[in-house]
């Protein structure tokens, strides 16, 4: 499914910047911040567009927007109002591994009516998020995500005013352009590219307009909050540069030279952009038939010089040992037009006859989901490369929890953007990647698909530091 440009009617018009950025979550006097999950509803398809039956946190997708500083204490109590179990997973965040919110591994699911406290420091500044991480297929299709936002630890280095997060979700509406329920689970998707939508909104809004300041420095932070779908855009269709992946900052600010640039479920970009005065663009998506704008940008003032660009201050990572390192080797197979040989479920070989009882149609070294023994048991602060081989005929999107790791290798070629660090890296057809972290993080830590429905229908592995 493509995304088309629907005949948005007058849809979002000039909404105010405060009423387009996800609203801030405050704390209760005691400092901690409630997260409800629970059914609400919204407009998708603009103001003029029917109200789609949502799950969210607090009433609204996106969740509110958590935002601390590097190295402060943050305290979520999560308050279960669904109808059915959830769990909240800190996404990109090097958390303690009882709080990382993984369903089924690392804490039992929240009940409905129930409460769970998660309570961890923020060890690293940048832009991150939160969802659910139970029925994450279904959960996060509904809504249920926020923008987890961390300052430098001596105060944010952009000026708030010119520092905007972006959270951008693809949704299948329906022809009337209300959220589609009744397609959710689809086995076409599971066995394919995943649930892919129609529709984007950014922070909840159909075309947001917003307003930047020509010469000023803006930091954009785009969060990609679909199920499945990788988000293309070029960066030098507006001068924009890249200032961090997945939260962790370049060394310099980069231009893209392999545009589009890829943004895959999950993934995160935060980009630099220093509009010339009178410079309106507008950010579009490229992986469909035409361009699709999902947000706009006006250039107010005239600019009599540049501002200087603030410098983000370096990761704060453990370096692997590459010549060290013992390698893990994950093979991905299965999906539609995929090979799948023998595979274990649950402890069971499954036969081809199975796949459609189970729902299982993919798998890491011939296991759908998760294994009983883990992929690896790694010593801590052993140095560990993952050789990931996709021998499947779709790109995935791979996410490892608990650590940031770099993208060593692509097939072979030594990568030349230097070695950016990731939390999920997107993987081609036939292609293999190797990535390379210290395992520093004591607990059993997922390592999975981030397109939903793949996660859900086998690609899930587990591995475990002591
Ligand atoms: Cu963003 Cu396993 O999660
Ligand atoms: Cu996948």
């Amino acid at each position: 499914m493509t995304i088309t440009r629907r005949n948005l009617l007058t849809a979002a018009g000039a909404s105010t910047l405060a009423a387009i950025l996800p609203s801030t979550a405050h704390a209760r006097r005691d400092g901690v911040i409630e997260l409800n999950a629970g059914p609400s509803r919204q407009r998708l398809y603009g103001a003029d567009g029917p109200l789609s039956d949502l799950w969210t946190f607090n009433g609204r997708a996106p969740g509110p927007e958590i935002r601390v500083k590097r190295g402060e204490r943050v305290r979520v109590r999560l308050t279960n109002n669904l109808e059915e179990p959830t769990s909240v997973h800190w996404h990109g965040m090097r958390v303690d591994n009882a709080m990382d919110g993984v369903a089924g591994l690392t804490q039992e699911p929240v009940p409905p009516g129930d409460t769970f406290d998660y309570e961890f420091v923020a060890p690293d500044a940048g832009t991150y998020w939160y969802h659910a991480h139970s029925r994450s297929w279904n959960q996060v299709a509904r809504g249920l995500y926020g923008p987890l936002i961390v300052d430098e630890a001596n105060g944010p280095v952009f000026d708030p005013a010119r520092d905007l997060t972006l959270v951008i979700d693809d949704w299948r509406l329906t022809r009337a352009g209300a959220f589609d329920v009744a397609s959710l689970g689809a086995m076409m998707d599971w066995s394919h590219a995943g649930r892919l939508g129609n529709w984007l909104t950014v922070n909840g809004e159909a075309t947001p307009q917003m307003t930047l300041r020509a010469g000023e420095a803006h930091r954009l932070r785009l969060i990609n909050a679909s199920n499945a779908r990788i988000l293309e855009i070029d960066p030098n269709r507006f001068g924009g540069k890249v200032l961090a992946h997945d939260g962790q900052a370049l060394p310099a600010p980069a231009s893209v030279n392999y545009a589009p640039l890829m943004i895959g479920p999950a993934q995160r970009v935060d980009l630099l952009v220093m509009p010339e005065p009178g410079g309106d663009f507008a950010l579009e998506e490229l992986s469909g038939d035409a361009p699709f704008a999902f947000a706009r940008f006006t250039v107010e003032g005239e600019a009599s010089a540049r501002a200087p660009v603030p410098r983000l201050p370096a990761p704060d990572l453990p370096e692997p040992d590459l010549s060290g390192a013992r390698t893990i080797g994950v093979e991905m197979t299965g999906g539609a037009m995929g090979r799948m040989g023998r595979v274990t479920y649950n402890g069971k070989v499954l036969r081809r006859g199975d796949f459609r009882r189970t729902g299982q149609v993919w798998a890491f070294n011939g296991v759908a989901n998760l294994p009983e023994q883990p992929l690896a048991a790694i010593r801590r602060g052993e140095s560990v490369i993952i050789e990931t081989v996709n021998d499947t005929a779709f790109v995935h999107a791979m996410h490892v929890h608990g650590h940031h790791f770099r993208v060593i290798e692509r097939s072979g070629t030594d990568l030349d953007d230097g070695r950016p660090w990731r939390d999920t890296f997107l993987i081609g057809p036939q292609q293999t990647v190797r990535i390379a972290f210290v395992a520093d993080n004591p607990g059993k830590w997922l390592y999975h698909c981030h397109m939903l429905e793949h996660a859900a229908a086998g690609m899930n592995t587990w591995f475990e530091v002591a």
